[in-house]
């Protein structure tokens, strides 16, 4: 059977990984992205990959473009909330700006993302939700006051639904990547960079690939007795 499956952010770095892996899987995939055209247009034109332009902390923007996905390509099974962006300083210097852009992507966007689709997946009574948190949701990060709050807040999410949908076939869970070789973590300045992979007991940083395998997992049919679990791949760098 083909699953259709929605990927937030799902044009670069660890969300285009996961677009392909979910491909790879026989899955159709389509794949949103929030501004940077030409990336979008590349990934397309290399993959076949549809993808797709809103701003995921905009409520009716989501579900206009959700719509035109179910319309285009059919009913939602798999959704991995993967939009992210960072805002990082240290927090007497956080401005409420940096603060409400990283909530209204990272946390009110997986809200946004996921909502619009959670009754048919009911009504259907099957559901596949991957939330991509963070390392730093579970351990916090200097200078990320705002993403760390928006990383453990995905956690609730999942933990809630997937009380709530289990009994409609439905499961929700996360993944907490660690540093990932992706241009987010490649901003990082490169002292600060180098000193984090310092901390990670396999010496280097993650690939995306790494990641889009543990998605690939969490969305197959297989792996309906796994709900409300968060699997951590940091290559050693921190244990819940
Ligand atoms: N722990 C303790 N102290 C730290 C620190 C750390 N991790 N990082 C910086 N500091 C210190 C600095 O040494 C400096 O101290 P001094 O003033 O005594 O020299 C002070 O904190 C920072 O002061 P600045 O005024 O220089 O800070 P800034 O306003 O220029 O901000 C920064 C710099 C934004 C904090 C920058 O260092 C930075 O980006 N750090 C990386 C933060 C980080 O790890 N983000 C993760 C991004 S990757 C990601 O988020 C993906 C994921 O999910 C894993």
């Amino acid at each position: 059977m083909t699953r259709v499956a929605l990927v937030t952010g799902g044009s670069r770095g660890i969300g285009a990984a996961i677009s392909k892996a979910l491909q790879a899987d026989g899955c159709t995939v389509a794949a949103t992205y929030a501004g940077n055209d030409e990336a979008a247009a590349k990934f397309t034109e290399e993959t076949g990959i549809k993808t797709y332009k809103w701003n995921v902390g905009d409520y009716e923007s989501s579900t206009a473009g959700i719509a035109k996905v179910e319309e285009e390509l059919g009913p939602i099974d798999i959704v991995v909330a993967n939009a992210g962006i960072t805002r990082d300083a240290p927090f007497h210097k956080m401005t409420p700006q940096q603060w409400q852009e990283v909530i209204d992507t990272n946390l009110t966007g997986v809200f946004n993302t996921i909502h619009p689709i959670w009754p048919g997946m009911r009504e259907r009574k099957f559901g596949r939700i991957v939330v991509i948190s963070s390392i730093n949701g579970q351990k916090g990060q200097f200078a990320q006051v705002n993403y760390a709050a928006t990383k453990a807040g995905d956690l609730g999410i999942i933990k809630s639904l997937a009380q709530e949908g289990a009994r409609a076939g439905i499961t929700a869970n996360a993944i907490c990547p660690g540093y990932i070789a992706t241009d987010m973590v490649m901003a990082v300045p490169e002292k600060v960079r180098e000193s984090i992979i310092a901390q990670i007991p396999v010496g280097r940083l993650g690939e995306p690939e790494e990641i889009a395998r543990c998605v690939s997992f969490l969305a197959s049919d297989d792996a309906g007795f796994i709900n409300g679990s968060t699997i951590s791949a940091n290559g050693g760098q921190f244990f819940v």
